[in-house]
Order: C-alpha cells, then structure tokens, then sequence
C-alpha cells in the first residue's frame, strides 16, 4: 500500500515507528522487525513509500536486494534470486504471458498470479514513517516465510 500523510498527532498503537522520512528517503529501503513478528521492507520510490513482506514469497529471497522496475505501467520490485515480480503496491505476482505459442512472433501480456506478498499500510506523520500491519486472516503466499524458521536479517540495510 502506498503511503498517506495525516495530520499530527495521530498515532496508534498499531501503527509502528519505522524511522524519519527523511532518513528513509535517504537510504531508498530500510527493513525492519516490525511489532516483534514481522520482517517487513520499508521503500522510498518516485515521492512514495511502500511497505511489504521483506522475504519473497517464491523461495524466501531477499527483496531488499531487488532492484525497481516498472512492467505494464505497474511498479514492482523484482526479487533478486529467480527475477519474480511483485507489484510494490499490491503485492501482486506479475508473470508474461503467451497469447498462442503457435503464432510468431510470439505475443506476451503480463498477467497477474494474484496477491503473492503481504503489504502494509505506511503513514507519515509530521516527518515521521509509522507501518501499521496487515493482519487480514486472509492467507498470502509470504506469510510462510514470516517464521522463526525463515527469518534471517532484521537489520537496517
Ligand atoms: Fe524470489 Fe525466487 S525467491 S523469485
């Protein structure tokens, strides 16, 4: 989810300190342990901010590496292992797909595969980043990675 800026003082207690803006517009990217139970990537990209899962989904590579591209008009984050595609603010898997492999030149659409990676809602407020989880019920491929088991790096990058 893309960042939105409120009006001072409107933190909550579900909203998490992820740093000052301006420190994470410096860095690009921060990761952080979010609430004691999350590993979560916090991006500065074109004026906005964008949290999510930091472990990918496919195989639990490290999207803090990944490098911003943008495919069909669609921001994502292209992880660094096997080259997934996540849209930064859905968390959308993007895959191309062939019209009729039978006709050349071959004709590619890229498609979604659906929500792949958890994202988190961002807030400034008054220079201050806050990422409030989201804690829908509703599985998503990510939250496999988000274990004792899996988790490897909490540092700030
Ligand atoms: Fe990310 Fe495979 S682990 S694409």
């Amino acid at each position: 989810m893309s960042s939105e800026e409120e009006s001072p003082p409107s933190s909550s207690p579900t909203m998490h300190f992820i740093g000052k803006k301006a420190d994470i517009v410096k860095a690009g990217r921060v990761t952080q342990r979010v609430n004691g139970c999350r590993d979560v990537l916090v991006l500065y990209h074109q004026g906005q901010l964008y949290a999510l899962d930091m472990i990918c989904y496919h195989t639990g590579g490290p999207l803090q590496n990944g490098d911003i591209e943008e495919f069909s008009g669609r921001l994502c984050i292209v992880c660094p292992w096997h080259k997934y595609k996540i849209t930064l603010a859905e968390g959308e898997g993007l895959y191309q797909a062939v019209d009729d492999p039978t006709v050349t030149p071959l004709r590619t659409h890229w498609r979604s595969k659906g929500v792949k990676q958890r994202i988190h809602k961002v807030t400034e407020v008054s220079g201050d980043v806050y990422v409030t989880l989201n804690d829908s019920s509703e599985a998503i491929e990510s939250d496999v990675y988000q274990t004792e088991k899996h988790r490897t790096v909490s540092i700030n990058v």
